[in-house]
């Protein structure tokens, strides 16, 4: 079993020795793994390459330290309990010894298509029980899974399947959404005329919506799984295979597939897991997340099922049938640790009271939130009235590249404040720096966050570029890993994150790079350039606000084009991605060397043009007048 942190001076003692000896500390919690062979070091690094291996040379396979090391205790116990979109619609509940029978009937069936260990699958599908059951097959065979959010357009999903080289994709006929049916094998048939690499398509049936099976290429999941035995023997894998690749948005350029490899990801998400939430055997933990996306893969299915947890995976919106939906959830299955993101928190605060007030909630003991800064308003909202003041909030800060949370309360245990992460976990060394990159050390300090010393959760590279994933989060500041995330460490020393101080912004939790928003935008045909930028928005936290270039007007006028940049952005990257504002203006601020002068557009959009800073390289000053004069919100001057 994992250790826990039962007190404050536990948390100092386990957070000194993680400092004093950063080795030793997580080998001791490697111990509770099951490993086929002993690794021969703990720990290779150096940040300048960079290069990072953990546990080099240990052998195993992460799904026999969810199965074999703990069926014989729990295996007739919930591991995944599945709540369908539709309330009226029976729900799902596999023990880990039929989770277990599911995943080595799942193995073969890939085997027998041919996945050999080290492929890459492809899997583009809805909250299901299956998609879980998917990804810890490809993990028992040695196969890399690479997850796409099942809200990407048929674009992304074909660059992210060439990028991946990956040769099978595992999707549905559709995914059930609230009201809408989202019609993923259609999605996949158009990304797939892209894509010649990929030999097999698996669909598995969901909604019945009807699809188009080519011959040759497509299976029925039911078809294929058909008659496959329930035992798979597991492949001894390296520490340092690749378990899966997820892509995340940049800065510039298209979409960085993240490497995470087993036996770091494995340790990392375990224990961050079960100190995070305090996790206690018996307790039914949810998790609002999507699979698609990192919080779900840490925390909907590795971190969990390694701590033989119940998981609760939800496939449906907040918001229907109505907005008590998640209340409608956690009183039903008393619901211990309930985690969800800062939006959806303001979405249904927004609602009022009605759809909380006649729900049972007392089984609630943690709260947790991610994926972007929480306001004041919000977080109060959620500890008076989801907590009822008696539930801690953990507002967890971690990233894509960090596989799981780094700074973050532990509940119960470190006192929280509104609107802080508060304290690194044990085993995280935060610092923070300024321009230059000089440490700013003390209390009271604001700057760029880093991390000084690798812990095992830790990306290993991007996919087919590691000059990439050198020059994103290692170049910036020597010998450190670079966040991307501006921070405040407040006159107690703890932190509050600040939002990304690089050119993404974050809409709804989701990450955005404007670079992919105005490749999008300009793909329009009227659209001659585009610059877009982040503006504070009620709920979604930041919207997209898209300062737009346009030869000539279409017969619908400005209103037509705006529907149709919007139309181009679903179909390049999806629905989450749309401007909020589109701002037509005669042309962009450029400086004389042809660089447009983003940090003008990013004031305009937060509506305070009152100090543009320096604006003599401006070529043109009269159009930063002009958009001031037609911008979409309230500028003060
Ligand atoms: C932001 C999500 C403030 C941050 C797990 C980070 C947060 C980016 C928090 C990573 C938080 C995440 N408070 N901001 N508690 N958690 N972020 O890769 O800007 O989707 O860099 O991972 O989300 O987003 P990603």
């Amino acid at each position: 079993m994992v250790p826990k942190i039962h007190s404050l001076g536990g948390y100092i003692h386990e957070f000194q020795k993680s400092i004093a000896n950063p080795e030793t500390f997580w080998a001791e919690i490697a111990e509770g793994f099951y490993w086929r062979k002993r690794y021969d070091k703990i720990l290779e690094w150096n940040f300048e390459e960079p290069s990072i291996q953990w546990f080099k040379g240990g052998k195993l396979n992460i799904t026999e330290n969810i199965f074999e090391r703990n069926l014989y205790t729990i295996g007739s116990q919930p591991a995944i309990i599945w709540e369908p979109n539709n309330p009226e619609e029976q729900n799902r509940i596999l023990s880990y010894n039929e989770l277990f029978e599911e995943v080595n009937k799942f193995c073969n069936t890939l085997k027998k298509l041919n996945v050999q260990k080290g492929d890459r699958i492809a899997i583009y599908m809805p909250m299901i029980p299956e998609l879980t059951i998917a990804m810890l097959a490809c993990a028992r065979i040695g196969a890399v899974h690479s997850v796409v959010f099942a809200g990407f357009s048929a674009a992304s999903l074909a660059d992210r399947i060439i990028d991946a080289e990956a040769k099978m994709v595992l999707t549905a006929d559709g995914g059930f959404r609230g009201e809408k049916i989202t019609p993923l094998k259609n999605i996949v048939d158009e990304a797939l005329e892209s894509c010649p690499g990929v030999e097999t398509v698996l669909v598995y049936q969901r909604t019945k919506l009807p699809v188009n099976m080519v011959s040759g290429r497509d299976i029925w999941w039911h078809d294929a799984i058909a008659g496959q035995s329930e035992e798979c023997k597991a492949e001894e894998m390296d520490a340092e295979d690749n378990l899966f690749i997820l892509y995340t948005s940049g800065s510039t350029g298209k979409p960085k597939g993240i490497v995470h490899t087993i036996a770091g990801y494995m340790v990392y998400t375990a224990y961050t897991f079960r100190n995070v939430f305090q996790y206690n055997a018996g307790d039914v933990y949810f998790c609002t997340a999507d699979i698609g996306w990192i919080t779900g893969h840490s925390y909907i299915v590795y971190g969990p099922l390694l701590n033989g947890a119940k998981t609760l995976m939800f496939e449906g919106v907040p918001t229907w049938p109505d907005a008590g939906r998640f209340w409608d959830v956690v009183d039903k299955y008393k619901v211990n640790q309930f985690y969800t993101a800062p939006t959806a928190i303001r979405s249904l605060l927004a609602l009022g009271m009605d759809h909380i007030n006649d729900k049972d909630l007392s089984s609630l003991k943690v709260l947790g939130t991610v994926g972007e800064p929480i306001n004041e308003e919000a977080w109060h909202w959620y500890h008076d009235h989801i907590g009822r003041n008696r539930c801690p909030i953990v507002d967890t800060w971690w990233q894509t590249e960090t596989g799981g949370v780094m700074i973050s309360p532990i509940p119960g245990i470190i006192p929280t404040k509104p609107s802080f992460a508060t304290l690194p976990l044990p085993g995280v060394q935060p610092v923070i720096v300024d321009a230059e990159g000089i440490e700013l050390h003390g209390n009271s300090v604001k700057g760029n966050l880093c991390i000084k010393f690798p812990w095992p959760g830790i990306a290993r590279t991007i996919w087919g570029d590691h000059e990439r994933f050198r020059e994103t989060y290692f170049s910036n500041f020597k010998s450190l890993y670079f966040t991307g995330d501006g921070v405040q460490r407040d006159e107690d020393g703890y932190y509050r994150i600040l939002g990304r101080v690089d050119d993404v912004i974050n809409v709804s939790g989701h990450r955005l790079g404007t670079a992919e928003i105005e490749n999008a935008i300009n793909s329009h045909p009227l659209v001659n350039e585009s610059a877009v930028a982040a503006y504070p928005h009620p709920i979604k936290g930041q919207g997209i606000y898209a300062f737009v270039v346009c030869g000539e007007l279409s017969t619908g006028g400005e209103e037509g084009i705006r529907k149709s940049i919007k139309m181009a952005v679903t179909n390049l990257i999806g629905p989450f991605a749309r401007p909020d504002l589109i701002q037509l203006v005669p042309g962009l601020p450029k400086t004389r060397s042809g660089k447009i002068m983003r940090r003008i557009l990013r004031k305009v959009a937060e509506g305070d043009a009152s100090d543009l800073g320096d604006i003599t390289t401006l070529l043109d000053e009269d159009v930063v007048v002009k958009i001031i004069d037609g911008a979409l919100v309230e500028v003060k001057r």
